[in-house]
Order: structure tokens, then sequence, then C-alpha cells
């Protein structure tokens, strides 16, 4: 069954994790449902991990559509996030325009970086299902530092999940801040919050595909590596390259022969 977003809001309700991760094509997407994942999320981290950007602000609405569309295609049961990116929320006409589009691509809902008041109020009231994020917000934050360190940093995270959560968003993601206030936030709400690198007490958790897979080469501490897909790669394609110096790829169950009487023919 399609998971909705009643089905995350009953997940926090009964005490259940919600398991998020990253995906940007058609085959991990098809991976990823099978394995139960509750939240995919495509987000607009595809710059840097699949797309070789510098970082998020390069990415467009074209890309977001491009990989979220490849990933709707693998997807039975797992619910779609798609990242609204960079200056594609300036005004609440074009969030909106921006976001109608990414759910005719596929998308169950949109997410969005900071206090937009504006922005979340016309959404909801078109009923476009809404993730907030903050803590740390890629888009607008130059440096990959944690959030909410001092009291009244804390205080103003605190208070624009309250408002956030007030104005109709269904789902809160929050990035790059200590345990303690990731604990507190999400005692506050009604609605879930996923994490990354926020600590054990958030709903859920989202992670980098890339990085749990072990594909990115940086290592972020915040991550957990469960597969060398790195070393995995290069010692297939090392053996790869092997096997055609030394003949022994293509074998004989790899190709295919001709009948001995036309190949007779064919050589007179
Ligand atoms: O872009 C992204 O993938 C994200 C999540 C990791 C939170 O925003
Ligand atoms: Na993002």
């Amino acid at each position: 069954m399609k998971k909705d977003v009643k089905y995350l809001l009953d997940k926090k309700k009964n005490k259940q994790k919600i398991i998020a991760l990253t995906c940007y094509d058609y085959t991990t997407a098809l991976l990823q449902d099978k394995a139960g994942i509750d939240v995919i999320f495509v987000g607009d981290s595809v710059g840097t991990n699949v797309l070789g950007y510098e970082d998020e602000t390069q990415v467009t609405m074209d890309d977001i559509v491009h990989h979220l569309k490849a990933v709707r295609r693998g997807i039975k049961e797992s619910f779609i996030l798609a990242d609204l990116p960079h200056m594609s929320y300036q005004t609440p006409e074009q969030a909106l325009e921006n976001s109608k589009r990414l759910i005719s691509h596929g998308a169950d809902c949109v997410k969005l970086e900071g206090l937009e008041e504006d922005v979340v109020k016309c959404l909801r009231k078109h009923n476009i299902p809404v993730c907030g994020h903050l803590g740390l917000q890629p888009q607008t934050h130059e440096k990959k530092a944690v959030q909410g360190k001092t009291f009244n940093q804390a205080k103003e995270i605190i208070t624009a999940a309250k408002r956030l959560e007030t104005l109709g968003i269904f789902m809160l993601v929050l990035e790059l801040i200590p345990e303690e206030l990731g604990q507190v936030i999400t005692q506050k709400l009604n609605i879930p919050t996923i994490g990354i690198g926020s600590g054990r007490y958030t709903d859920g958790q989202v992670l980098i595909v890339n990085d749990i897979l072990g594909i990115t080469p940086r290592k972020f501490r915040l991550a957990k590596k469960y597969q060398d897909f790195q070393t995995l790669t290069i010692d297939a394609i090392e053996k790869y390259s092997r096997d055609i110096e030394e003949n022994i790829f293509p074998g004989e169950e790899n190709l295919r022969h001709m009948p001995k009487a036309e190949l007779d023919e064919l050589n007179q």
C-alpha cells in the first residue's frame, strides 16, 4: 500500500521510527521501495552527490523534476518527498507553481527551508502537503556548521518549528542541531520530526544514500557507512580490465556461435 501523510503521523503517535533516505534514480528507487523505506527524499543533495555541482544553490527545478520522474517510476509504496530548490520559492505564487509541478511529476509532498510564512500559508491553502526544514539550511547557510548551539539560537529554532506546525506543515526536517534541541522540538510538536545529524530522539532519521553505501569520497561524521561501494566498484572494474587483457572475458557463456554449415558457406 502506498504510504501517505496519515501513515507518517500515525508512526509518530505509535512511537515507531520513520525511516527516510535520499534517492536520485530509478534502479535505486526499486531497491529502496523493496527494502521498505518510508520516505524517499529527492533532495537538492542530488547536486553535490550525483551532478558534480559545487553546492546546493546550483540545483534547478529542472534537475529535481528530472530525478523525481526517474525515482517515481521505481516506487510502489514509499512516500516521495521532493525539495523545492534554491530560488524556486521566492514568492508564494512562484512556490505554488513549482510545487504543483513537483506534485504533477509524482511528489507526495514538497520540502522548503526556513520560516517562509507566506509561502507555507499559500501552499497549504492549495492543499499541498509541506515538509519544513530547520537547523542547517544548505541553500542559504554558507558554512556547514551546527545550528542552535546558543540558548537564543535554540529558542529561535523552537519558535520557528512551532510556527511552521501552526501554519500546517505535516513533518519537519531538523539538520545538524544538538541532540538535546532535537529532543525538545520533537516533544513539543505533534507532527513528526526527521533528523539528519541531530541525535537520537527525532521521530525519524534521514541520510544521503551515497553516504550509507560508501559511494561518496568524503566522510561525514554524523552519517554511518553501511557498505563500501567505492572499494567494491574499483575492485570490480580492475577485475573487468584484467579479464579483457587476459582474454578471460568474454567467456564461452557470454557469446554466441553460428551453425557450422553457414560458417563454411561464408568462408568460401
Ligand atoms: O537535500 C537533501 O537530501 C535533504 C535531506 C538530506 C534533509 O535536504
Ligand atoms: Na535539501
